[in-house]
């Protein structure tokens, strides 16, 4: 092949490892493209295998693939990713495809594509997610755009993504224009959740008994053979298992417990908010990063100092408690995350399958997970299910791990150990699934203070009731 029938630009680690994924499956002959030529000259040497087409300019890079072109873009997201579509577009022709792979917010792929399809060429803002690793050896991926570049760039997708135990490819159109950024995002939304969670049951174990990280790994290794097996649990117990060279000291008490956050678990706390869809697992697991990088207000606020009821339970019983109450909650991130899809999707009049998101999310992403094969299920089955812990597995889940929850959030509520995540998915099971909230004395005060009227349970219409004089109703409407 003299031509290459892939192009990627951009080759940090996610680019190059994505580029040489490319090169090693069969069929596919790939052209690469860096700005800087040093990385590229690099990549070229360290990789002579992978057969690259290397290009320095945009135009040589464009003449270097056979039509109709398809190139990957790997930059970071935001300005850098305009730029280089700019350069293509300027290169490229009609029914070319540009992908843009990295993590960019889906407003922004909306907006990307709409200019672009103006030229004729297919722009496809596709999720991708694996990490370095899962670039090399196969991500799941996520595009969205037009069923028409779907087509186009299914096989080489397929080629490269990971594959699930039945074989089949994590790789589905997940809807048009910036579907799959969304669907990524929120992807990323739900690994804040499971990893903030994953830590909280981590702590609650470190505070209640004597045990070291070490032995809490082998805890977590053992909870990866049963309903939590999942990747995210997996290198739980390897972090957990590392010694810092330079201390002896177990790595994770060396680390600096300030977590950082490039921005798309924020992005989807609001796409929750402007949504209306209560993701508050996800929404606590971002503020408690945030919350963790208050460092100079954590100082001041410890000055305070606490006052506790009582010490954490250390017994087996408790570990066997925060492993329910991990994976009840866990099962509340994921049907909130579906939840945000399912309106986000109705909103931006995406036509996207539930199911399938799940059948992508079991290989090769940050959050596979064993149970998402329930997940594919469920939505399998019942393609409107309205809220997936009502779903038979999943509510049969939640009530063998429900006491459990409520023990390990009353036990750190009497300890004084924050779990933020777990307290928020336990009140969420509360409230939805309360008979009666107390939203009706918010909509009475909400009349009070502004006449903001309120409904009854009783008859139709809208009211208001004049609080402050004779009390009485009128019907509004
Ligand atoms: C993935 C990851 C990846 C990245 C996150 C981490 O799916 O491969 O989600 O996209 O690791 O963006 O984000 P933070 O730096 O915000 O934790």
């Amino acid at each position: 092949m003299n031509q290459a029938n892939i192009g990627v630009v951009g080759l940090a680690v996610m680019g190059s490892n994505l580029a040489r994924n490319l090169a090693s499956r069969e069929g596919n002959r790939v052209a690469v493209y860096n700005r800087s030529e040093g990385r590229t000259k690099e990549l070229l040497d360290e990789h002579p295998e992978a057969n690259f087409i290397a290009s320095y300019s945009y135009e040589d890079f464009a003449a270097s693939i056979a039509k109709p072109r398809t190139a990957i873009i790997m930059v970071q997201a935001g300005a850098a990713t305009d730029a280089v579509i700019d350069s293509l577009v300027k290169v490229f022709e009609p029914g070319d495809v540009i992908i843009d792979g990295g993590n960019a917010l889906f407003t922004d792929t909306i907006r990307r594509e709409k200019a672009v399809r103006e030229t004729g060429i297919n722009f496809v803002g596709s999720g991708i997610s694996g990490g370095e690793e899962g670039a090399l050896h196969g991500p799941s991926i996520m595009p969205g755009g037009s069923a028409e570049a779907w087509e186009v760039i299914r096989p080489i997708l397929e080629s490269i993504a990971a594959r699930a135990d039945d074989g089949t490819p994590c790789v589905t159109h997940i809807g048009t224009d910036g579907a799959g950024h969304f669907v990524k995002m929120i992807h990323n939304g739900i690994e804040y959740a499971d990893m903030q969670l994953i830590a909280e049951g981590y702590d609650l174990i470190r505070n209640a008994t004597s045990q070291t990280p070490a032995e809490i790994a082998d805890i977590f290794a053992e909870w990866n053979k049963g309903e939590l097996d999942s990747y995210l649990i997996e290198i739980t117990a390897e972090v957990l298992r590392q010694v810092d060279a330079e201390t002896g000291k177990p790595l994770v008490d060396v680390i600096l417990d300030a977590a950082g956050a490039k921005g798309t678990g924020s992005w989807t706390v609001k796409s929750g908010l402007d949504t209306g869809v209560p993701i508050s697992g996800i929404a606590q697991a971002v503020f408690a990063r945030s919350l963790s990088s208050s460092l100079s207000q954590r100082k001041v606020a410890q000055r305070l100092g606490k006052q506790v009821v009582e010490g954490l339970p250390a017994g087996a019983d408790f570990i066997e408690d925060v492993r329910k109450a991990l994976y009840a909650s866990k099962i509340v991130a994921y049907s909130q995350g579906f939840d945000v899809i399912r309106i986000g999707a109705k909103d931006h009049e995406w036509d996207i399958n539930l199911s399938e998101v799940a059948r992508i999310w079991r290989a090769g992403c940050i959050i596979r997970a064993v149970f998402l094969n329930r997940i594919t299920d469920a939505y399998k089955q019942d393609p409107e299910l309205e809220l997936l812990i009502s779903a038979p597995y999943f509510a049969d889940a939640i009530a063998d791990s429900e006491l459990s929850l409520r023990r390990v959030v009353a036990a750190a509520s009497l300890a004084g150990v924050a779990v933020p995540a777990f307290s928020a998915s336990l009140s969420y099971l509360d409230a939805i699934r309360a008979e009666r909230l107390p939203a009706a004395l918010v909509q009475g005060q909400r009349d009070f203070f502004g006449a903001h009227t309120y409904k009854r349970i009783d008859k139709e219409g809208t009211f208001h009731t004049e609080w402050s004089e004779d009390r009485s109703e009128t019907r509004v409407d």
